[in-house]
């Protein structure tokens, strides 16, 4: 099933329900995951241009790719959509897009649908 093995921005609103963005205080081993706590913003692509990641070696950040990473901000990969619906059973919840924002196929056709036309979600909404 399709994708053309690219990085996109369609727009995935933030998924306010994940833990990541309270998780801004250190833990018992002193092990911050989210310093930047709720006003934290996925670069996806760009983030990853720009920062690097811990697991990138021989160095975090790559002076030849951070001149790319303004470009690339908030794009994430076309994902394959085969087995997209796979699941154990019907009544299992999946969660679709990089942070799980969409519940279901219908919902993220919908929001392919109307995400130009319809008025922006309030920041607060889930
Ligand atoms: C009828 C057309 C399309 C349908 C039904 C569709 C459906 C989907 C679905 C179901 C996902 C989530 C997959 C998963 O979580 O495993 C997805 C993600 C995505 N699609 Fe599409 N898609 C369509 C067209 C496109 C096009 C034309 C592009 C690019 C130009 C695109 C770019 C992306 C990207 C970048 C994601 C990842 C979003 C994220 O991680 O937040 N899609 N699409």
């Amino acid at each position: 099933l399709f994708t053309d093995f690219s990085a996109s921005n369609i727009g995935t609103p933030a998924n306010r329900r994940l833990p990541f963005y309270a998780q801004n205080r250190p833990d018992a081993l002193g092990y911050a995951a989210n310093p930047a706590g709720a006003s934290f913003v996925d670069l996806g692509v760009g983030g990853f241009l720009l920062n690097g990641h811990p697991l990138s070696q021989p160095s975090a950040q790559d002076p030849r790719w951070v001149v790319h990473a303004a470009d690339n901000n908030a794009r994430f990969r076309v994902p394959t959509l085969r087995n997209v619906d796979k699941r154990p059973d019907p009544t299992f919840v999946k969660a679709y897009g990089h942070n799980g924002y969409f519940k279901s196929l219908k919902e993220i056709v919908h929001f392919y649908n109307t995400r130009d036309t319809l008025p922006r979600c309030r920041a607060d909404a889930i």
